[in-house]
This record gives C-alpha cells, structure tokens and sequence, in this order.
C-alpha cells in the first residue's frame, strides 16, 4: 500500500467527508525558480497536480472541487505568462475533456468569461456542454475570477431587479445574493486549502468562505498531490464545526 492509500484508507475510517473542497493553487512560480526553469513550466506541471487532485478527490468521494486557476487580477501578469496561461487552459480542455467525461466530471467554469480570448472561450463552452449531464463530480474552474467582482455583479442583478419592480427591497436577504453569484446551488466549501504556505483568502469566495475550515499547505501546487489533498481532508475530519453556535 502507498503512502497516499494509507492516508485514503485513513480518510474513509474517519469519516465524514467534505462534501465541497477549494483550492487556491499557489507556488508554480516558485517550483520554477526554485529549478531555475521559466515560470510556465511551473504552470505546465501544475496541470499534472490537477489531474492527480481530480482523480483523488472522486477516489475520496467529494461531490464539488473547485479550483482558483486563474484571477482578475491575474489579466496584468506579463503578457507573455498570460499567453501561457491561456495556451496551457486550450490544452488542458483539449486532453483531458474525453477522460474527464468518462470519469463522470462535471466541468464548470466561472468567472468573466466575456473576457478570454474566442479560441479558450469556444473551448470552455464546448467542455461545459459535453459534460454538463455528468454527476460524480462537480468541478469548478474559476477563471478571470474576482469574489469583489462576483458581488458587484449580484449587487447589480438585484438592483435590476428591484428597479423593474420584479422584487422589493425587503426581499433582499441572504439567499437573494446567494442565488446570484456564480455558485449558486452549490454547498459552500466546507474546507478551503491554499498551497505554497501563503495565509490569505486572495479574493476568493468572499462569501461562500463564511464558515469553512481552512488548511494551510506548504507544499508548492506541482508538488500537491493525492497524499497531500488527503493529509488536508484528515485535518478537517479533526476540526470541531460549530457555524457560530456552542458544541453539543
Ligand atoms: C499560482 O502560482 C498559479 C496560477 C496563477 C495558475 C494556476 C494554473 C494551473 C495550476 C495550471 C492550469 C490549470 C488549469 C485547470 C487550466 P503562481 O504563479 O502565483 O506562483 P508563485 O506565487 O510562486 O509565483
């Protein structure tokens, strides 16, 4: 038995899984540099961590993964790491979209999607609706994603709303704005990792993130793999969850 299938086995004899894991992939950068090699190598071996993250969290049985790949605030890295990026997002749908199919994914994308080159656009689309009727798991890529971002969006859609008469104010509550960002129906994370030791929410799921647990990794994302995202999930299993109340 590896490693990994000892921390698995670990995992199911503990119990409750969660049912919605994030992750903040950080430190391709500095896998990179650390090998002295260019930064979109660290990217490309990123796309392997993805992969073997994908495969591991089905294998634990979580219902939602969903990975921060690409920010808003990212469109202002140099222009040639963007281009990177975005090659790197055209072959990774391109790869992997039959086996993500066949092993009953669910890819989602999220974020402004209005402003990624038609190449990637048409693919994102083209992912989604393939396998948009699959249920093993749910996986949500956000991409030219801000949580500020999201917000203002659903800010706007009520007020839209609201101006129209289709809505009064009194009916703005907390599942008004729910239901208006990118994730609605979707459980809130119940656990959040965030790779290469940084301790920051980043401008990410502002708030979907209320009450989840988070798991601070050192390992830099090409270097996360099964044991690692298994090592986060026994972490969690050994918090206590009280969403603001006392225990029992
Ligand atoms: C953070 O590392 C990582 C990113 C900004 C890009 C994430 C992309 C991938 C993992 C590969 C593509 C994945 C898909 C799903 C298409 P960083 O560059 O901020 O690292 P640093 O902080 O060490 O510089």
């Amino acid at each position: 038995m590896s490693a990994a299938d000892q921390l698995l086995a670990q995992v199911r004899a503990q119990g409750a899984i969660p049912r919605h894991v994030a992750i903040i992939m950080d430190g391709n950068g500095r896998w990179a540099r650390e090998r002295m090699l260019p930064r979109p190598v660290g990217h490309r071996n990123g796309m392997k961590s993805v992969r073997e993250v994908v495969e591991a969290a089905i294998e634990a049985g979580v219902e939602v993964l969903s990975l921060f790949a690409f920010s808003q605030e990212n469109w202002q890295r140099p222009a040639t790491e963007v281009s990177a990026l975005m090659s790197l997002l055209e072959e990774y749908i391109q790869k992997e979209a039959n086996e993500l199919d066949q092993q009953g994914v669910r890819v989602i994308f999220l974020g402004d999607l209005d402003r990624l080159p038609a190449r990637q656009r048409a693919s994102v689309d083209g992912i989604m609706a393939q396998t948009t009727h699959n249920t093993k798991l749910v996986l949500n890529l956000f991409i030219s994603y801000g949580a500020r971002a999201e917000l203002v969006r659903a800010a706007r859609l009520i007020a839209e709303e609201v101006a129209a008469g289709r809505m009064s104010p009194a009916q703005v509550d907390e599942a008004a704005v729910t239901d208006r960002l990118f994730t609605a129906g979707c459980p809130d994370p119940d656990l959040l990792i965030r790779t290469s030791g940084e301790k920051r929410i980043s401008n990410f799921l502002l708030w979907q993130l209320a009450y989840t647990e988070l798991h601070i990794s050192p390992v830099l994302w090409p270097d996360f793999g099964r044991a690692e995202l298994y090592q986060a999930i026994l972490d969690f299993q050994s918090r206590e969850r009280r969403f603001g109340r006392v225990s029992a």
